[in-house]
């Protein structure tokens, strides 16, 4: 393995491969998308979003106003109509006679199981926006949601809809730390939590982590912060039944303020531009940016993308996305489009080789599940426990496939589609973002003939090119850079508190455009393939990760001096983490015996894994005496990456001291290379 970069990965594939798979007339012929779409938003797309808007959602007030980019970048879309976005999700299924359609089929990982069809919902969604309301929560306050993937989840963040509360859902498999850096960004009034959730086979608590990061429990390790938070109320749902720790006052239990809650509850209607969300994303420092997307246009575009990518049929299909309501594409395709488009959806809670590697295939056949859409790296993980296992299940049902977070090479797309869709289904390979609120770049079922690895052609109303270091579009067969050139409806409102992050990180690399962050190259026909990130952020099974917020969690740890972290190319996770620290001179001298005895690698996997969480742990950890450096200080993280992928070190010149990569590339060899075990 000499040049294992993603960007070279994908450019290989591009020129491999060359089969292409287009829809078959039975699917075209009951497609909900259609070639059309693309002529009428080129030719105004300002207009079919408007008529989108209109065809797909309630409007309390209709809007008269499509698109206003005057106080670009930040656009305001439907900006004098009125709506409430859990209203479109839930009510209206409800008045329209669809009550007993069933929204939400729920796996535990235990194997229980629970349904609650659209008036079920309705009615749970209202009690906990009466109970949000009983708390003190109102209009515009911030709500942190830090849950397993339960219905909870969704109620909850449909309650604060309801009430026009925007919710800022926090993954479980965050720290503490991290908890309460978002809750303070945020400013959060509440907090939504549990006692815990399944994975794995056991409870896994989260209350203690709520506690840890409020500082209210004396046993928790005490306060993160001595600073009061802006934290009220914590309500916390009984999920495992394990033991939690109480701050009367404080604590109240979701399912008591609930039943004491009536189930009558007025939408509040609100702004088309009214905040729905903040969502914390990983940049390119080491602070997080809370997302910010508002109402009208999000629904929009997140309702209209999954109608047409998914192909959905809201009466007959089982639809099934796999993302944790922690990430954006658990907000947009798990809470919000599905509901709104008034589908059944099935939600699991665990991990999907629990009790056994073939939970997931079981679940689809035993639910009838017809739309899957789920990442790249899980499906490689499938490919490696071996296709005998989904064999050994019923997937006949399945219809359409889709996959999101990463690149999908070629060998996995084919292996999902001859697997997974037994040959026949469609697969979409959909490209977009946090930051851009629903998917943009995409094949549609039934019209587009797919081709594997590539995401291919920006929707219909979206505005999409690759371009070079001046901003001009590359012909075809050339790379670039991944740029948005027009406004569109879900994309973000700006940095939660820091409109001058905003505009540095998306729009000023080129004037007037949205950079995405991406690497992309136009193939001979024009299609898009994406060719991975070209700033600091590393994707690692999905999920967004900063080197810089690693390196300032591991040079947060007694023992280190400094750090560097780069994305390494992973063949089941797409990148994984790979750390180069410095010891402290204290510790330095007495490396071999940390190495051999406490080991440096475990002590500081586990403190990132305290700092940020699980997902955030290295998988190598480097002890060198050196970090390659420009002049200027900058850490020069493509030569680490040499490192990391085991290549030749590229051009050093213009290194510091070029004599560092020869020690790093010695020291790998020497014993103090902390490797901790695979
Ligand atoms: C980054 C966004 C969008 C929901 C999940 C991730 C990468 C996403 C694809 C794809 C190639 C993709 C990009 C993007 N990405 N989808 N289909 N093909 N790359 O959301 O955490 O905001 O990450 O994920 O690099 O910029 P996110």
């Amino acid at each position: 393995m000499t040049d294992s970069a993603p960007e070279n990965a994908a450019l290989e594939n591009l020129s491999t491969e060359e089969r292409t798979f287009p829809p078959s007339d039975a699917f075209a012929a009951q497609a909900n998308a259609h070639t059309e779409m693309y002529s009428w938003a080129a030719a105004d797309s300002v207009d079919f979003w408007a008529e989108q808007a209109r065809s797909l959602l309630d409007w309390t007030t209709p809007f008269t106003q499509t698109l206003d980019w005057s106080g670009a970048p930040v656009a305001r879309w439907f900006a004098d109509g009125t709506l409430n976005a859990c209203e479109n999700a839930v009510d209206r299924h409800v008045a329209a006679g669809n009550g007993e359609r069933t929204a939400i089929i729920f796996e535990g990982e235990p194997g229980d199981n629970r349904v609650l069809t659209y008036a079920d919902l309705k009615r749970e969604v209202s009690r906990a926006a009466n109970a949000l309301e009983s708390l003190g929560v109102t209009t515009g306050d911030r709500v942190a949601v830090y849950l397993p993937m339960i219905p909870e989840a969704v109620i909850a963040m449909l309650a604060c809809a309801r009430i026009g509360a925007v919710h800022s859902v926090v993954f479980g498999g965050f720290s503490a730390e991290a908890l309460r850096s978002r809750i303070d960004d945020a400013q959060a009034r509440l907090v939504i939590t549990a006692d815990g959730g399944y994975r794995r086979g056991a409870p896994a608590a989260l209350k203690p982590a709520v506690d840890e990061a409020l500082g209210g429990q004396a046993d928790s390790g005490g306060p993160l912060d001595a600073k009061p938070s802006s934290v009220q109320h914590v309500l916390v749902v009984r999920r495992t039944g394990q033991d939690v720790g109480w701050t009367p006052g404080r604590d109240v239990w979701w399912h008591e303020a609930l039943e004491a809650a009536s189930e009558e509850h007025t939408p509040v209607a609100v702004e088309a531009e009214h905040p729905l969300f903040v969502l914390y994303t990983s940049g390119t420092t080491g602070k997080p940016k809370g997302i910010l997307h508002t109402t009208g246009g999000y629904l929009t575009q997140t309702a209209f993308t999954h109608l047409n990518v998914f192909d959905l049929k809201p009466e007959t299909d089982v639809y099934w996305c796999t993302a944790d309501v922690g990430w954006v594409t658990g907000h947009s395709y798990v809470v919000y489009a599905p509901l709104v488009n008034g589908g059944t959806q099935v939600i699991y809670e665990g991990t999907p080789d629990t009790p056994h590697r073939g939970r997931w295939w079981e679940i689809v056949a035993k639910h009838g599940v017809t739309i899957l859409y789920t990442a790249p790296t899980a499906i490689r993980t499938c490919m490696k426990w071996g296709e005998d296992i989904p064999n050994g299940y019923n997937l006949s049902s399945l219809r359409v496939l889709g996959s999101v977070g990463e690149p999908i090479n070629p060998e996995a797309w084919t292996w999902y589609r001859r697997v997974i869709g037994g040959d026949r289904t469609p697969v979409v390979d959909t490209w977009w973002q946090t930051e851009t609120g629903a998917i943009m770049i995409s094949p549609l079922p039934g019209v587009t003939a797919a081709k594997p690895g590539s995401a291919q052609t920006p929707l219909p109303g979206i505005h999409a090119d690759v371009v070079d270091e001046t901003a001009q579009p590359v012909p075809n067969g050339s790379g670039g850079y991944l740029v948005l050139t027009q406004p569109w409806p879900a994309m973000l409102r700006g940095i939660w508190g820091d409109h001058q992050r905003f505009v540095d990180t998306y729009w000023s690399r080129f004037e007037g455009i949205y950079f995405a962050g991406d690497g992309a190259k136009k193939d001979a026909d024009g299609d898009i393939w994406l060719l991975g990130r070209v700033d600091d952020v590393m994707n690692v099974s999905g999920h967004r990760l900063s080197t810089t917020e690693i390196e300032s969690a591991l040079v947060s740890h007694p023992m280190v001096a400094e750090a560097a972290v780069v994305g390494a190319t992973d063949e089941t996770t797409g990148q994984a983490v790979v750390a180069f620290v410095i010891l402290r001179g204290e510790f330095l001298d007495r490396v071999d015996e940390i190495g051999e005895g406490a080991d440096v690698a475990a002590t500081l996997r586990a403190h990132v894994a305290h700092e940020i969480g699980p997902i955030a742990k290295p998988r190598t950890i480097l002890v060198v005496n050196e970090l390659p450096k420009t002049r200027s200080g900058k850490i020069m993280r493509r030569l680490l990456r040499d490192v990391a992928e085991h290549r030749t070190v590229g051009d050093v010149t213009t290194l510091a001291d070029s004599s560092v990569m020869s020690l790093i590339a010695a020291g790998l060899d020497a014993p103090k290379a902390a490797r901790p075990k695979p």
